[in-house]
């Protein structure tokens, strides 16, 4: 019956994997519209914590069919110990679909990720060495290989030559490290080609059939707004556009049959990787949030930079997404704090600016201005509803509400499906 997208509105790791998971029950398809294994969504389902990369978090929920749609990128070998580690688990991952479209991560794009970050030095993006990156840069240049090219050995054999004639190049005379053999490349690949089948197919339209047939869709986006590369903190962001607009390019989906964006963003705020990051703190209340919250990344187990709520991040996210709701996660990790600081200004050269600087140089040097919030000390993980929160928590949500230029229509209260307080129906 209607599409509805739900994405990141900072910088990644919001809860996206337990908003999907939570609201994907609802929902017969569980689509990823863009990025690759560089995500990591945690989804926990009573004792059991599940590790998500690249399949869509609907995975885990048997009725759900889940896509990875057009605008993913895949790298196939992790894409298979994904499937064998849900399997050995005991879930059932045959329903899963393909879209013939989405590009591949090869053994080139990831070796030229690492190296290339490398060569960057002081000024490195701190990606996530999966080769993410790279793919996109061949996909926009028009020598990608798609999964759709694995099907025919002669294409994918000229595809790969095309490629690696200017990669081997590149590898040993800019980067000093050894080719790519052709054969290897393409023998591996050919490999998975067997195993890809069964799961491969025309998904922008069977999304489309199911839509006239009055199913349900959830477009689950992987990092965040400001990691979008069109809308993010370039060039410090991620190759790919998790902002909205994205849903629709990576899925194949017409903007008039999304129905609502959901905007998932957290109590606080973090970051993984390089880039300006205004209300991040270097002091014990980082330290603090990082210990509490589990601020540690769930594919590169690097420690997340950790700062306080900034409305105009927010507000952006509501700007250039549409979002019609926010699901407010990580609630529970702020209690024990006397006071809660938000950013609802930022001052930047000695002025007051209360939108998101379109410049990159005066993000750089934007100082948060805030709002000292009273904090409660009271568990609230078991809170079911905004009244059973103490009321410093209740006002605390309100104000965000307030701030931000969206309604607050779920907040976490905890890793768990059953932590979330729903204040509106989302689906
Ligand atoms: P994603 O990349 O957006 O899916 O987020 P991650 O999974 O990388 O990081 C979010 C972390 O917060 C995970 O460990 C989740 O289990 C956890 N989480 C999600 N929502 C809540 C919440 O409301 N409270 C707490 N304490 N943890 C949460
Ligand atoms: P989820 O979906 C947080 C960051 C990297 C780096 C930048 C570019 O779990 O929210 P890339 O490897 O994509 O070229 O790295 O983007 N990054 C993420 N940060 N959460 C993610 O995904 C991220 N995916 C990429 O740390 O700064
Ligand atoms: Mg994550």
């Amino acid at each position: 019956m209607t599409a509805i997208a739900l994405l990141g509105a900072q910088w990644g790791d919001e809860g996206k994997g337990k908003a999907t998971d939570l609201l994907g029950e609802k929902v017969d398809y569980v689509v990823r519209y863009q990025g690759g294994n560089n995500a990591g969504h945690t989804v926990v389902i009573g004792d059991q914590k599940y590790a998500l990369h690249l399949l869509p978090s609907g995975i885990l929920s048997p009725g759900v069919i889940p896509v990875i749609g057009n605008g993913v990128v895949i790298d196939p070998s992790v894409l298979f110990e994904e499937i064998k580690g849900l399997n050995e688990r005991g879930i059932d991952t045959s329903r899963l679909k393909i879209s013939t479209n989405a590009h591949l991560i090869t053994p080139y794009h990831r070796t030229i990720d690492k190296v290339s970050e490398r060569f960057l030095g002081k000024s490195k993006i701190g990606t996530t060495g999966r080769g993410i990156g790279p793919a996109y840069a061949d996909k926009i240049n028009r020598i990608g290989i798609r999964i759709q090219d694995l099907f025919d050995p002669s294409i994918l054999k000229q595809k790969v030559e095309g490629a690696l004639r200017d990669k081997n190049q590149i590898l040993i005379k800019v980067f000093n490290r050894k080719g790519l053999e052709i054969d290897d490349v393409v023998n591996e690949y050919l490999g998975y080609a067997e195993l890809l089948k069964p799961f491969v197919t025309d998904t922008s339209l069977l999304l489309n059939k199911a839509l006239d047939q009055g199913k349900n869709i959830l477009l689950e986006g992987s990092q965040g707004t400001l990691l979008d590369v069109d809308h993010g903190t370039y060039p410090f962001v991620t190759s790919s556009n998790p902002t909205a607009g994205g849903a629709c390019t990576g899925s194949g989906i017409g903007p008039t049959r999304i129905s609502r964006v959901i905007g998932i963003v957290k109590a606080y705020t973090t970051r993984v990787g390089s880039g300006p990051f205004p209300t991040e703190l270097f002091d014990e209340d980082g330290e603090k949030l990082r210990s509490i919250g589990g601020e540690v990344g769930v594919t590169t187990g690097r420690a997340r930079r950790c700062g306080w709520y900034d409305a105009l991040i927010a507000r952006y996210a509501v700007r250039v997404n549409g979002l019609t709701d926010f699901f407010l996660t990580k609630l529970d990790v702020l209690t024990g704090w006397e006071k809660i600081p938000v950013c609802v200004a930022y001052e930047i050269d000695g002025k007051r600016v209360e939108e998101l600087p379109a410049s990159q140089s005066d993000f750089h040097h934007a100082k948060p201005i805030y709002e000292f919030l009273p904090g409660w000390n009271e568990d609230i993980s078991k809170a079911k509803s905004l009244d059973q929160l103490p009321a410093n928590a209740k006002a605390y949500v309100k104000y965000l509400e307030e701030i931000s230029g969206a309604p607050v229509s779920a907040v976490g209260v905890g890793p768990e499906r059953d932590q979330t307080i729903s204040v509106r129906e989302l689906i």
